[in-house]
């Protein structure tokens, strides 16, 4: 059995929980031919076939290159669901984004991980130079080694999908089991995982992770509508949920003063969280009392240098700032229009950095808060959802696509891009 086909029987047995799919969805039924019982065997085991009726379309190549990320199929199975798929879902070019020109210069790197389908994400680079994610469908944490190109994949209990990983004040990697209610931690001196169960029969999901200065865990839980704490040394659980019904807490960092800031995915609101006093107060952005039609969602959140907190709001295809100095709100809309769904976000330099997640191919886009300036790029492998973004200590961010189940490097500047040369040139 391949390996792709192992994670498909794992996620088939497990049941397929809510997905948070940001790719358009289209109709639940597929078109008549031939091939449509192969398909919807074969392609709804990790998702449903609305995000094919839905997407953008290919022709027969494109489907073979696009779904070749998920599964490994051999012929005749594989020509007869991509000719299937090229008649009936052929290329529209629906959702091509338009593109902001602009000065900076970055180079992508991509890498893709070894477990197909397996959903990757939530990456970030380690103090040791090593570049880690969430591979949630393979219910795996991957680490990557960026000069070598190695990479090693730790299979965590089926039942676990991790959908977030954090680093730790001594280097372990940390990661939310969003399917079994615990978090498990990587002891990097050892290789070995520990798990803690949150042990909490309300609080099912945990999501994103931070820190904060004590060393002490928080984490939010989506779905549940909570938000809480763990104890490293004790495994000691503190779990709260938010004044807001339905917040459904989702981003999580930490600023300079040690506050932790949460955005919630149910309500135009941000909340920061005294960790220490565990006093949690709530902000409500400039949408807040708009009905945008299709829900709220605020996802993720990054704080800059000053402090300012900045988020998506992907409801209205925005990203926005608040500044904690002056208690303002100020939000701009993304090139894409409305429909452009920002979603992972960071601030390196000043600068803000964030992905159009609805247009294909998906985009990267750098936005300069001093001259209020847009410049955008597509990603190399083109198609998928990045759900978060972290960056490097020399400035370069660090990415995973859903879709075409890659890792990748944004390389930012030319002082970066020839620092990187060697790996940009030897591996692909
Ligand atoms: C092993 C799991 C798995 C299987 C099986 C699978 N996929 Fe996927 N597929 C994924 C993942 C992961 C994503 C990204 C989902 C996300 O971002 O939420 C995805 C996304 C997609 C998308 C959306 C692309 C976009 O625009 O982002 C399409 C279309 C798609 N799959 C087609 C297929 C087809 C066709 C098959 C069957 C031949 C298939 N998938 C089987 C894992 C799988």
């Amino acid at each position: 059995m391949t390996q792709s086909l192992r994670v498909l029987v794992a996620t088939t047995v497990l049941g397929l929980p809510a997905l948070a799919v940001a790719q358009h969805e289209g109709s639940m039924e597929l078109a008549e031919g031939a091939a449509k019982p192969l398909v919807q065997g074969l392609c709804s085991a990790c998702h449903p076939v609305s995000l094919i009726t839905g997407s953008t379309g290919y022709d027969k190549e494109g489907w073979e290159y696009l779904f070749g990320n998920m599964v490994d199929l051999a012929e005749p199975i594989r020509g007869q669901i991509s000719s299937y798929l090229a008649e009936n879902y052929p290329a529209t070019g629906k959702y091509t984004p338009k593109l902001i020109e602009g000065d900076t210069k970055i180079a992508f790197k991509e890498w893709k991980v070894p477990t197909l389908g397996q959903r990757p994400r939530d990456s970030l680079m380690a103090r040791d130079g090593t570049i880690w994610w969430a591979g949630m469908f393979g219910s795996l944490v991957g680490r990557l080694d960026p000069r070598t190109g190695e990479i090693k994949e730790y299979r965590l209990d089926p039942t676990a999908r991790p959908h977030s990983i954090t680093e730790g004040p001594n280097g372990d990697i940390w990661y939310s089991g969003n399917s079994n209610g615990t978090i498990g931690v990587i002891r990097r001196a050892t290789d070995e995982v520990d798990v803690f169960p949150i042990g909490n029969p309300d609080v099912k999901d945990p999501h994103t992770m931070a820190f904060d200065e004590n060393g002490i865990l928080w984490f939010t839980v989506q779905n549940s509508n909570y938000y809480g704490s763990l104890d490293p040394a004790t495994g000691d659980v503190y779990v709260a949920k938010p004044p807001t019904e339905g917040a459904r807490p989702y981003g999580i960092r930490r600023d300079s003063k040690g506050m932790m800031w949460i955005a919630y995915r149910g309500a135009f609101k941000i909340a920061r969280l005294d960790p220490n006093t565990r006093e949690l107060t709530e902000f409500e952005t400039p949408n807040y009392g708009n009905d945008p039609g299709k829900g709220w969602n605020i996802r993720r959140l990054a704080i800059d240098e000053q402090d300012n907190v900045w988020y998506v709001d992907s409801a209205w295809g925005e990203i926005g700032r608040y500044n904690q100095e002056t208690g303002e709100f100020k939000q701009w809309q993304s090139p894409n229009g409305t429909e452009s769904h920002p979603y992972g976000i960071e601030v390196v330099d000043g600068i803000v950095w964030y992905n159009e997640s609805d247009v294909r191919p998906d985009v990267l886009v750098r936005f300069d808060p001093a001259t209020e300036q847009f410049q955008s790029w597509t990603f190399p492998s083109g198609i998928g959802v990045i759900r978060n973004m972290s960056h490097t200590p020399d400035g370069n961010l660090v990415v995973a696509q859903s879709s075409t189940n890659r890792v990748g490097l944004v390389l930012v500047g030319e002082e970066n891009i020839a620092k990187y040369s060697d790996i940009l040139v030897s591996q692909n």
